[in-house]
């Protein structure tokens, strides 16, 4: 066979698995590109400090608990973080068991989650 046609031939094999290689779907990625989080300033949450609107701080996480007061296990105490950094009276509980929240306490309070301290 001839020397051309040998080169021909294997320049279009070329292009053609190039093509085929450049046509693929591309991965969608599998890692979700991390949103960042809402920042809330200290005066911001201190806006919100009632039964009826309730932000408290834990741990420079901001959550929005208003939803969960009525089903609060402890009652109405949890309105005592309403609006402040809850840090402490959550983990220390000085109204009630003077114990830290259980695991389970800490998995629920997630889905209140709006956002962080800035
Ligand atoms: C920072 C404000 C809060 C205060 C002051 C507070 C206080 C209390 C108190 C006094 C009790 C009764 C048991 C005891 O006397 O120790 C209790 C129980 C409980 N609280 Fe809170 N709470 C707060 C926030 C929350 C949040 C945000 C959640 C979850 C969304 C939560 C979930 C629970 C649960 C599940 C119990 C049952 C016992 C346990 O699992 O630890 N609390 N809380």
């Amino acid at each position: 066979m001839n020397t051309k046609v040998i080169v021909g031939i294997v320049v279009v094999v070329v292009i053609v698995a190039v093509a085929f290689f450049l046509m693929q779907p591309s991965e969608p990625s599998r890692e979700p590109t991390p949103t960042p989080a809402v920042k809330y300033s200290l005066s911001e949450v201190a806006q919100h400090d009632s039964a009826d609107d309730c932000w408290v701080i834990m741990e420079g996480v901001v959550y929005d608990v208003t939803d969960y007061i009525a089903s609060h296990p402890g009652g109405e105490s949890i309105v005592e973080g309403c609006g402040i950094d809850g840090t402490f009276i959550y983990d220390n509980r000085p109204m009630g068991s003077g114990s830290p929240h259980s695991d389970n306490a800490r998995a629920l309070r997630e889905q209140y989650k709006i956002g962080e301290l800035e």
